[in-house]
């Protein structure tokens, strides 16, 4: 993961880099870091943990310098420290790099470097790529364009990489394969950044580099080569994006104001998508295979995490309305298991970021097999979105906030959209149920804000179990991947464990936690499966667990059994989750903010992991 800032221009570079980082920390806090050239040679300053720590060790520093690179660690070579943090500086003195990804062969590069006498400061993988091209340029003394071009030649993983020569004040090199990277186009000045929010309020106009291509950067030109060293056009794009959309707008944490969001988010995600009035659904980006994926034999869902929790819903929808079978893979799993793929199978990528590395390599993979790749993403322009055959987005808007909310019910939304066309289209669900399935859709942003009036119950909830040493999350059929991703963000923002489990399944093994210290959750909204889940509560209740249910209006039986209760307005079943996985969501960030805890950046974690 790891955030990358550059800058090259007129301005002070510093200043606008470190702002940079602090809009990326939420890709890694273990350490951070810059590098400025100055008449005197490379200043490097670096700290461990997040970038505050980096701001106060700079007070007083010199950092006079119109040219500097940054760095957000999320450490996968070497403990977090200051001597792991980037930049690294060569063994020559005089190369700074910073570095996003993994060098996957750098031990064979490293033994050769050590016969040669090269001795390492730390235990990264980034300070062996960074002396290999040092090695190369003095061998062949060569430019550092050119050394950069045949080390990444014989590199295998993923990186994207920002250098700098002391003997240079204007020029940074960069490169980039599997990691993001942005350049904006200002007058006189160029932005690099892992994504557009650095960049933003100084330029809207930007080019994404692609894999395989090195960009040499001045305050005047950019040039775009590929490896064989041709020239590449840079393709300059419009970023619609605005400032505001990346602060917190009068919120503590953008966990909550991204909670908030919500009501808006899935409007936008629906705008000119969801037409009950006109029986229609329009998804563009998909109507173009629409022929094929009606006529799918499969349809193969990858993604990690919360958006694996959404191909989960998606898999339960679709099979019910489309008849059509749906795997749900993780993409970790899948794309090293030499999974059947064949020519016409149906393949959605789910991903908020669309730099997964995990989901991106699997989609490659199934790519080359022949099958169609639907892409359901967030951030618009990512490399899974560009990959895609095809896709709609899911316009939830940046999501900073390290546990995924507002980018899951984007998800969520155009997931049923999709279900709801698709079987219309394929004559499985009737014109009566398409039209009330959309009608019901369209009520969704209100039903969300009716929730989030409950904010001071949820937290009173939250106020009385945050102590707990175990939570468990039960639901049924729409409602257990729902169960899922509320103890996913338990985990994530409590660290507290918590188990999520189908309600029934729970007897086979879960059930022998339960005791009167133990919180359940149970999602127990009114649907086909309801009589079954109160049945589950009442297993739940003879052992002394504590009942929180997640439960319809108008239910009269859950209240009797359950310790707390959260109401929900009504809805249809397979709309359920939508709604459902808000209180959930409340519950995590306010257990959180009980405990103490950094919400937006919990520990260990990074908002998009773009390493395997
Ligand atoms: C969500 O709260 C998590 N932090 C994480 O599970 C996330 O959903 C996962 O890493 C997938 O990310 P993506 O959607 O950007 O591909
Ligand atoms: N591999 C590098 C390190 O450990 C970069 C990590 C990353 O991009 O996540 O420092």
């Amino acid at each position: 993961m790891c955030g990358i800032v550059g800058y090259t221009g007129f301005r002070q570079a510093y200043p606008v880099v470190l702002k940079g980082l602090k809009r990326l920390e939420y890709r890694g806090y273990d350490s951070s870091g810059v590098a400025m050239v100055q008449p005197d040679g490379l200043a490097l300053l670096k700290k461990k943990g997040k970038v505050a720590e980096l701001e106060e060790f700079a007070i007083g520093k010199n950092l006079a310098s119109q040219i500097c690179i940054g760095h957000t660690r999320w450490a996968t070579h070497g403990e977090p420290s200051d001597r792991n943090a980037h930049p690294h500086l060569s063994q020559s003195g005089e190369i700074a790099m910073i570095h996003n990804g993994i060098i996957e062969n750098y031990a064979p590069i490293k033994a050769e470097l050590i016969k040669k006498g090269y001795t390492f400061n730390s235990d990264t993988d980034t300070e062996v790529l960074l002396n290999f091209i040092d090695d190369i340029k003095k061998e062949n003394a060569c430019t550092l364009e050119e050394a950069v071009r045949i080390a990444l030649k014989r590199i295998v993983g993923a990186y994207c990489i920002l250098l700098v020569h002391k003997d240079d004040p204007e020029t940074i090199i960069a490169a980039r394969k599997g990691s993001p990277l942005v350049i904006g186009i200002g007058k006189g000045e160029h932005f690099l950044a892992s994504d557009a929010s650095p960049i933003i309020e100084y330029t809207k106009e930007v080019v994404y580099v692609n894999d395989y291509e090195i960009a040499i950067i001045k305050p005047d030109e950019l040039i775009l080569k590929n490896l064989g060293n041709e020239k590449q056009t840079p393709f300059v794009q419009k970023l619609d994006m605005e400032l505001a959309a990346i602060e917190k707008g009068g919120y503590p944490h953008f966990m909550l104001k991204e909670i908030f969001e919500q009501p808006q988010t899935i409007f936008d995600c629906l705008r000119g998508r969801l037409l009950p009035q006109e029986n229609n659904i329009i998804l563009s980006g998909i109507d173009k295979y629409a022929a094929e994926i009606t006529a799918a034999n499969r349809i193969i869902i990858i993604a990690c995490g919360t958006s694996w929790h959404a191909g989960l819903v998606a898999e339960y929808i679709i099979e019910e309305l489309c008849r059509i079978p749906v795997e749900v893979e993780y993409a970790s799993e899948f794309r090293y298991r030499n999974p059947i793929v064949q020519k016409g199978d149906v393949i959605i990528a789910i991903s908020q970021s669309g730099e997964t590395a995990d989901t991106l390599v699997a989609i490659e993979n199934a790519k080359e097999k022949g099958a169609i790749i639907l892409g359901v993403v967030n951030v618009v322009g990512s490399s899974i979105a560009r990959l895609s055959h095809a896709g709609a987005y899911t316009h939830a808007g940046h999501e900073i906030g390290v546990a995924s909310t507002k980018a899951f019910t984007g998800q969520l939304a155009v997931l049923m959209m999709m279900a709801f066309k698709l079987g219309y289209a394929k004559g499985t669900i009737s014109q009566e149920r398409f039209t009330q399935l959309s009608q019901e859709l369209s009520t969704v942003p209100e039903k969300v804000a009716k929730v989030l009036e409950q904010d001071d119950a949820v937290k009173a909830i939250a106020l009385k179990y945050a102590d707990a040493r175990d939570f468990l999350y039960l639901g049924r059929g729409y409602n257990f991947p729902i169960a899922l991703e509320g103890a996913l963000k338990l985990k994530e923002i409590s660290y507290i464990h918590a188990e999520g489990y189908p309600a029934a399944e729970m007897k086979h093994g879960p059930i022998a936690l339960v005791d009167e210290h133990l919180p359940v959750v149970f999602v127990a909204t009114k649907d086909s499966f309801h009589e079954k889940v109160v049945s589950n509560m009442q297993e739940i209740k003879a052992r002394k667990g504590k009942i929180i249910s997640i439960i319809t209006e108008g239910d009269e039986v859950s209240p009797t059994l359950s310790d707390d209760v959260i109401v929900l307005p009504a809805i249809d079943e397979i709309i359920a989750p939508l709604i459902n996985v808000i209180p959930l969501q409340l519950l995590s960030y306010h257990i959180g903010i009980a405990k103490g805890l950094d919400v937006d950046k919990p520990r260990n974690l990074a908002k998009s992991v773009t390493v395997e």
